[in-house]
């Protein structure tokens, strides 16, 4: 018998009201994510995907159908910061070094229940996140990428379950970003986390994912989704495998059905 899901969408519909305007986010969203897996979602820009984390997360509530986190509506899980995310561009202030950057979520949210120290934390998510030779480097100093790091590691200080991720490569090039995506698996994937990831990039989600749900255009609802099982081991090479490339192909025909659109 399966387990109960991690995140449960039930027919889930969100709405922006604003003055005189309504605006159709999602609509009638059904999916499931279980424990442990990484997940990405897929869509167009527009079709809801920033909306869908922020729902999971507890942040907006959902107008019309029910959401599940942990068996319980998301807002309940707010205070128990089991609920990690990850920004498109990292969350980090300019006038602390990384190594404050890190200590950050901790000084603003202190936990008197783990009785660790938080220098102690900082240290170990700083290796992490390989960054241990830029611990007191401003912002500034830092590489896209390397800014995208500490934005990872200020969503793990607290060890969350759950890992959101906003398009976490979206603000870096082409080269550092099929970089950054191993470096993002090494440090995310085997850590018994569940991860749900939003992008527009297929070869991000076909490289990083175990599965991909695609949805329709604006408001975006459950379209079809793709189970990744490769045969070999996520690295650098799989990018010129042929496995790789197929899925790339059913990712792509998958979304010309959805937005009824073709690849040239
Ligand atoms: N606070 C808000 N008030 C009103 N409308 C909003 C608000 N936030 C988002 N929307 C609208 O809801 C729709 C979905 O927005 P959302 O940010 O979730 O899309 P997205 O898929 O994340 O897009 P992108 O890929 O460009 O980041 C868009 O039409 C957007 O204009
Ligand atoms: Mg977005």
């Amino acid at each position: 018998m399966q387990k109960d899901p991690t995140i449960a969408f039930n027919q889930v519909t969100h709405t922006y009201e604003g003055k005189y305007s309504k605006k159709f986010a999602i609509s009638n969203l059904d999916f499931k994510i279980f424990s442990g897996e990484f997940v990405t979602i897929i869509g167009p820009s527009g079709c809801g995907k920033t909306t869908i984390l922020n729902l999971i997360a507890g942040l907006l509530s959902p107008t019309n159908g029910d959401i599940y986190v942990d068996n319980v509506p998301p807002n309940n899980l707010l205070s128990k910061k089991s609920i990690g995310m990850v920004f498109q561009s990292p969350a980090i202030l300019p006038w602390l070094n990384v190594f404050q950057n890190l200590l950050l979520p901790l000084q603003i949210n202190p936990s008197n229940d783990n009785g660790s120290d938080n220098e102690s934390l900082a240290g170990d998510i700083l290796s992490i996140i390989q960054m241990e030779d830029y611990a007191d480097f401003y912002p500034h100093q830092l590489s896209g990428g390397m800014k995208q790091r500490v934005g990872v590691g200020m969503s793990l200080i607290f060890d969350p379950k759950i890992l959101l991720l906003d398009e976490p490569l979206g603000s870096l090039d082409e080269i550092t970003r099929s970089y950054m995506r191993f470096d993002l698996i090494n440090m995310l994937r085997n850590r018994n986390k569940t991860i749900v990831m939003v992008t527009h990039s297929i070869e991000d989600a076909v490289l990083m994912s175990d599965r991909i749900i695609i949805l329709s255009k604006s408001p975006g609802t459950f379209s079809t989704e793709i189970k990744l099982d490769f045969s070999s081991k996520r690295t650098h090479d799989l990018e010129y495998q042929s496995e790789f490339l197929s899925y790339v192909n059913q990712v792509k025909k998958s979304l010309s059905i959805a937005y009824d659109f073709k690849f040239r």
